[in-house]
């Protein structure tokens, strides 16, 4: 647990908000449920693997917080509508969903396989149209809070998401899917605002999990790295968690179809 402090507590209060993350077994995912969790939401831990799902419910639990853990591949549709059902069995409703999964596959362009292509769009891209869309059914249902609001969606997207100055070679398909999620987000906070719904994206530069290990563990990827952020440090997932609770409270409720830059100053520079 991460120790949000009281003042936080007070200012991002969760209690009585359902929240699903996707691809919360490690990394950031995993940062992210417990964050929501400490900040009294009631959340469901989704990921290709149960067992680690179950993992991460219990350091919430043991934290007093409530959790449950659902296998979720979160590009296949009868998956996707399998955790709305078990949130729905054991919370009753869907307040926030986090559509934090994805995959990043080194590949070069011109080697690049339709289908790896097609599966980097599939689980990163139609995964969060998916979810989104399968959670907004539900939170449609919501009642409204005082500002018309009933529910909220935070995309993890990337600064790899383009027209912010990093292009990186390698990852084209990679990059596809994270423009595309903000461009989607865009049209779906337009379309889903007079529904009471905020949709908004993060955009993450290097951050320490098992996605990004090759830059903490190669000391030349480490070093370029670090040559473009003003930091000069990878960030903590935490440190996008942080984000992550923002968006998804009652705090953020002038916000929809923003995007979030935590980068260290990647992308400012
Ligand atoms: N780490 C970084 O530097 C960085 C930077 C920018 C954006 N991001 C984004 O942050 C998000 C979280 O990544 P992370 O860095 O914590 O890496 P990670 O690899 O630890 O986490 C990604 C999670 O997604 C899950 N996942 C993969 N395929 C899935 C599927 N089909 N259905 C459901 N879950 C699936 C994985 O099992 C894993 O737990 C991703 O969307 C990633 O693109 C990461």
């Amino acid at each position: 647990m991460f120790g949000l402090n009281k003042t936080t507590k007070k200012f991002l209060d969760l209690r009585d908000k359902v929240a699903i993350v996707t691809g919360a077994r490690r990394g950031m995912g995993r940062t992210h449920a417990i964050i929501l969790a400490e900040a009294g939401a009631k959340v469901v831990v989704s990921d290709i693997s149960l067992e680690d799902c179950q993992k991460v419910v219990e350091e919430i639990k043991k934290e007093k917080g409530q959790a449950i853990a659902v296998k979720c591949d979160v590009s296949n549709k009868a998956e996707v509508d399998n955790l709305v059902k078990e949130t729905l069995k054991a919370f009753g409703k869907i307040d926030i969903l986090v559509n934090n999964s994805g995959i990043c596959p080194f590949k070069l362009f011109l080697e690049m396989q339709e289908q790896e292509f097609e599966k980097v769009i599939d689980v990163n891209l139609k995964g969060y149209f998916l979810m989104s869309q399968a959670c907004t059914k539900e939170m449609i249902k919501n009642q409204a809070n005082e500002k018309g609001q009933k529910g909220v969606i935070v995309n993890i997207g990337s600064i790899a998401m383009g027209q912010v100055g990093s292009g990186f070679a390698g990852l084209t398909h990679y990059c596809a899917s994270k423009g595309a999620i903000t461009a989607m987000a865009e049209a779906m906070s337009a379309e889903l605002a007079p529904l009471g719904i905020r949709v908004n994206t993060i955009a993450p530069g290097a951050i320490d999990t098992p996605m990004a290990s090759s830059i903490s563990q190669d000391s030349k990827i480490l070093e370029s790295t670090l040559a473009r952020v003003p930091l000069k440090r990878i960030g903590k997932p935490e440190e996008i968690s942080n984000a992550v609770l923002f968006l998804a409270s009652d705090e953020s409720s002038y916000m929809t179809g923003s995007v979030v830059v935590v980068d260290g100053g990647w992308t400012a520079n």
